[in-house]
């Protein structure tokens, strides 16, 4: 096995023949677009760290939906920023709350759309924590029941998948045993399994106003310098009845990708964050980067590591491109 005889160049030679060695391909199945909903009509309130996305009121985001759905996007995932926001984020798990409201004038208006609700009280909460607070913590067992009611909120409304993204032990156990209970056995179930403590998500805060008040989420998040953990949490979100687990942020864990692919026989998303959103948005404004190359190139890394779905901001303009190059 060595030069001259093997030139691996040589399969690189055309177009085509690159074409049909590809090992990887990204496909517009691939893409979950994130929502924000806010209350009003005709509101659109952009993002000031992530150019080209905005707070959206129920009538302006199910226009976006149409087109995401036009555009072959299989599905949407949506948050809300509440009215007003209290102790224990009662918005969040309230029949009319945003989200709930969001979810049936979506499935409403796009039917085949799949819309996907994140389950979280951090945007609900005044404090900005994911859970109830007991004594200045977090308090894990109490907050449960919330997430529970929030995600039955969510399928009552005709969500298609739930997906809770706040790391208390046993909140995927005790969603499907609500689900199961309410008649929604159907409702899909992504746990955001190894979520870490992650500086990537920063512009999401100032998108869903979700900043912790006080402290930080390190008690409950996962450490950054650990592996064999996400490992673990997915192991017991599988045990629980979680259908997909999902890694978040994608980039900096690709390597997490990996293994949960390797490792487990359910399918794998990934979270590409507001954090890289915004890098690649502030690089490509100042022409430092190709953004159209630098976007395809970023989402294809994270399907080579192993991720089946990507949630990502990018979504649209990947759709767009996509449609272009076929
Ligand atoms: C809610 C939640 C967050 C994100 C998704 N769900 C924020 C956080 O944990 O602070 C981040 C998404 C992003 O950065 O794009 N817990």
């Amino acid at each position: 096995m060595s030069f001259p005889v093997n030139r691996p160049r040589r399969l690189r030679r055309t177009a085509t023949l690159r074409r049909m060695v590809r090992e990887t391909r990204l496909s517009v199945d691939d893409l979950v677009l994130p929502l924000f909903a806010i209350h009003g009509t005709s509101v659109r309130e952009p993002i000031a760290s992530m150019p080209g996305v905005a707070r959206l009121s129920v009538d302006f985001l199910v226009e976006e939906c149409r087109e995401a759905h036009a555009l072959g996007i299989p599905a949407v995932i949506l948050f809300g920023i509440p009215q007003r926001k209290d102790p224990l984020g009662s918005e969040a798990y309230a029949d009319d709350g945003i989200v709930s409201r969001a979810i049936t004038a979506v499935k409403e208006a796009v039917p085949d759309l799949v819309v996907w609700a994140d389950v979280c009280l951090c945007e609900y909460t005044d404090h900005g924590h994911c859970g109830v607070i007991r004594d200045g913590q977090v308090d894990n067992d109490a907050t449960l029941p919330l997430l529970a009611g929030s995600a039955l909120a969510y399928a009552r409304a005709g969500a298609d998948v739930v997906a809770p993204s706040d790391m208390m032990d046993g909140r995927v156990g005790a969603i499907r045993e609500v689900l199961d209970e309410a008649g929604f056995g159907d409702t899909v179930l992504c746990s955001y399994a190894a979520k870490y403590a992650s500086a990537f998500y920063g512009p999401f805060r100032e998108a869903a106003g979700s900043t912790p008040q006080f402290g930080d989420r390190l008690g409950y998040q996962m450490d950054p310098a650990n592996a064999r953990e996400a490992l673990l949490e997915v192991a017991l979100d599988l045990e629980e009845g979680a259908d997909i687990v999902m890694v978040k942020p994608a980039l900096a864990y690709l390597d997490i990708i990996l293994r949960v692919h390797t490792e487990f026989e359910v399918p794998v998303a990934a979270y590409n964050v507001s954090g890289e959103y915004a890098l690649i948005c502030a690089a490509a404004e100042r022409n430092w980067v190709d953004r159209r190359r630098i976007v395809l190139e970023t989402l294809t890394s994270i399907r080579r590591a192993g991720a089946d779905m990507i949630l990502t901001y990018h979504a649209k303009e990947v759709a767009q491109w996509l449609r272009e190059t076929r």
